[in-house]
């Protein structure tokens, strides 16, 4: 994955393809971090390997492909259970809005929340990104966002953190208390905004419990106006910012792009001139098409158009349990290339270095270059195109997270 053109940035239309496969290859890692990258047979007369050699430990790859880890940069893990009627209902007909509107969707998610042990909750998370590490993950972003209060959203970052001391792999805390008007505030929602941008935003900043600052922008839960005044604070405090936004429906990105975020997400109903924007900025566009699966949509957000234009994409899961309860980035690049025509190569380089772009650590992670961190994924696959083909089949033989053998199966 180490850049075709030495351009920096993400990747880019055709650059999207470029894997830069290095075939019999060898991946020298020392002290957590990649030293060496290219071909088995140079590696073995490195004269540094040569007199390390055993104390080296070898990890055989042969008929393997190899990979950077999968950087997941959109996840909810942070939920107590799944939302099991929600589902059945929608299976009955009802749609993601008719189901939030009657009380279901997030917000039936926030009780358990609410009511969990700092630890209890700690433990889903860390059972999640177990999960995300045996699909090739070995970095993810993770959101608050089922709490809804000062006390359960800093619960919910807590127990994020918690969770990440315990997983090899690395963790990206994002606070999204601008998830949806909790119930309490239903009837004034300007006071629960307020309550985000002048205490939980502050707090959560001074506490470092969060990297970003997240809103789902969108019909039903916040407008332009108060995600805008949220994304505001956010920066004020020292917070780097992201939006689920055009989901649903379509908002303009013209001013939320002014903020410089690092990625806005979703993107399913975004037009001509929201491409063109995009294109001429360096925000990631990131596509979660597990959504648009499990809410049984016909129609996934426009890829093709977006890379052709020269828009950054990313692909993640949005793991949550109302709209996609999968950890598995193969089965979203089985999904970007069957839905949204995305190639093989470009939905590989849009789970990992594209993803390390939309999370601002482009420099340690999403390729295999010496100098970044040691995070690798090992398929059992003879080719990487077989990684998008073999629908809800886990091919991951193991990962290997800062320089540690993690989730061996
Ligand atoms: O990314 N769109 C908003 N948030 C999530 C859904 C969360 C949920 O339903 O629990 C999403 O799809
Ligand atoms: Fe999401």
């Amino acid at each position: 994955m180490r850049s075709p053109s030495g351009n920096s940035g993400p990747r880019r239309g055709a650059e999207l393809r470029e894997l830069g496969i290095i075939e019999n290859g060898a991946v020298l890692c020392v002290g957590g971090k990649i030293t060496s990258v290219g071909s088995t047979k140079d590696a073995l007369r490195d004269p540094w390997v040569k007199k390390h050699r055993k104390k080296i430990r070898e990890i055989d790859c042969a008929g393997k492909v190899v990979l950077p880890g999968f950087v997941d940069s959109h996840t909810h893990p942070a939920f107590v259970s799944p939302r099991l009627t929600d589902f059945e209902k929608r299976i009955a007909g009802a749609s993601y809005e008719e189901i939030a509107k009657a009380g279901g969707g997030i917000r039936s998610s926030i009780d358990a929340v609410r009511r969990a042990g700092k630890s209890e909750l700690a433990e889903k998370v860390l059972s999640a990104l177990n999960e995300f590490a045996s699909h090739g993950t070995t970095t993810v972003e993770a959101k608050s966002g089922y709490g809804l209060s000062l006390e359960a959203e800093l619960k919910s970052l807590e127990a994020i953190k918690a969770a990440s001391a315990l997983w090899p792999g690395t963790v990206l805390p994002t606070f999204l208390g601008a998830h949806v008007v909790p119930p309490e505030f239903q009837r004034n929602p300007e006071q629960y905004v307020s309550l985000i941008c002048e205490e939980m935003i502050p707090l959560v900043a001074k506490r470092k419990l969060a990297k970003f600052v997240d809103v789902f922008c969108d019909k039903g839960a916040f407008n332009e106006e108060d995600s805008l005044r949220i994304l505001n604070a956010a920066r004020k405090n020292g917070l780097q910012v992201r939006a689920h936004i055009s989901q649903l429906t379509r908002t303009s990105l013209e001013r939320i792009l002014k903020l410089n975020p690092l990625s806005l997400d979703h993107l399913d109903h975004v037009d001509e001139a929201d491409i063109q924007l995009l294109t001429k900025s360096k925000t990631v566009a990131t596509l979660v098409p597990g959504a648009n699966y499990f809410l049984g949509l016909r129609d996934y957000p426009p890829a093709r158009k977006l890379i052709d234009a020269g828009v950054a994409v990313a692909l993640a899961t949005d793991y949550n349990p109302g709209s996609s309860p999968t950890a598995s980035m193969p089965f979203v690049l089985s999904l970007a290339c069957t839905h949204m025509k995305m190639t093989p190569a470009e939905a590989i380089a849009a789970a990992t270095i594209n993803g390390a772009w939309a999370l601002g650590i482009e420099k340690s992670k999403g390729s295999l270059e010496p100098g970044k961190d040691a995070d690798l994924a090992i398929f059992d696959v003879k080719d990487y195109r077989e990684l998008a083909y073999w629908v809800a089949s886990n091919r991951c033989d193991s990962v290997i997270a800062a320089g540690f053998v993690a989730a061996p199966r």
